[in-house]
């Protein structure tokens, strides 16, 4: 018996990993956090699953649901929304499972953030103006932000800022970003993206507040930089006809001409 940590992605059900689908149909208990995986991905468990919401557990009652299912042999399918790398809570259920001595493996996911990006359009860095990204929140009822890490902070860097579990907080990321970002930098806010309701607002860090209007609730995305502009121009030099590289010399002289390896 084993536990499935699966990153379930943004949403669509379309947007798992082969792996992490795979490995859902082949588990007799499904996990889910339900307050962010939507039911269409639910879709993938085989037929008479035992299929828990976790959303209304406490961290030893989920513990307890998996012990039972390592008692009765079964696999369980945990599924976390995105990717378990950041905001999963996955770090304290994997310290239980060691402790219980329960096996288990971790399948990564598609980030928010990246869904979020890929409904907009966009490449969040751009050469020489945004070659950063940051993956950050502002503080929550459960959770206090180290106070190294503040949007002040991090704004000053010019980045290309991600910040997830805010929306709600929308006055305070704009009052924090704007002595740094300025009024005309550009936001976008993602809310549900891959969903089929996914919405965006585009605005600037003046006019987003108005423009969201409060009509956007939790799972929403907040990006905010210069590279989120709607004239951004820069090239990387990857594809540039000039730049000489390992798999395109540009001359005899190249260091790189002849170079198989
Ligand atoms: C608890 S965190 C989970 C992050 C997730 N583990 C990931 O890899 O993206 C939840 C926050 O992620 C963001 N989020 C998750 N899914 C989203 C989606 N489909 N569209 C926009 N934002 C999303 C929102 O900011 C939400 O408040």
């Amino acid at each position: 018996m084993t536990v499935h940590f699966i990153g379930a992605g943004p949403g669509a059900p379309d947007l798992l990993t082969l792996r992490g689908r795979d490995l859902i149909a082949a588990s007799p208990v499904c996990l889910y956090a339900g307050s962010l995986v939507p039911a269409a991905v639910l879709g993938h468990c085989p037929p008479g699953a035992r299929i828990v919401n976790t959303a209304p557990m406490d961290l030893d009652a989920i513990i307890e649901t998996i012990r039972e299912a390592h008692e009765a042999g079964q696999d369980v399918a945990r599924l976390h929304s995105g990717d378990l790398s950041v905001w999963s809570a996955m770090g304290e259920q994997v310290r239980r499972l060691r402790a219980l001595a329960i096996p288990f493996t971790v399948t990564p996911g598609v980030p928010a953030f990246a869904a979020a990006a890929a409904a907009l359009e966009t490449e969040l860095t751009v050469p020489a103006l945004a070659q950063s990204v940051v993956l950050t929140r502002t503080p929550g009822r459960a959770s206090t932000m180290p106070e190294r890490e503040s949007l002040e902070r991090f704004a000053a860097t010019g980045a290309t800022l991600a910040i997830h579990l805010s929306i709600h907080n929308l006055e305070a990321v704009v009052r924090d970003l704007l002595p740094s970002y300025g009024s005309d930098c550009p936001v976008a806010v993602v809310w549900r993206a891959s969903w089929p309701d996914e919405r965006i607002v585009r605005a600037t860090l003046a006019t987003v507040e108005a423009a969201v209007a409060g009509s956007m609730e939790r799972t929403a995305l907040i990006l905010v930089g210069p590279s989120l502009g709607a004239h951004v121009e820069g090239e990387s030099s990857l594809y540039a006809a000039g730049y000489d590289r390992r798999f395109r010399p540009q001359s005899a002289q190249s260091v790189f001409a002849g170079r198989e390896d």
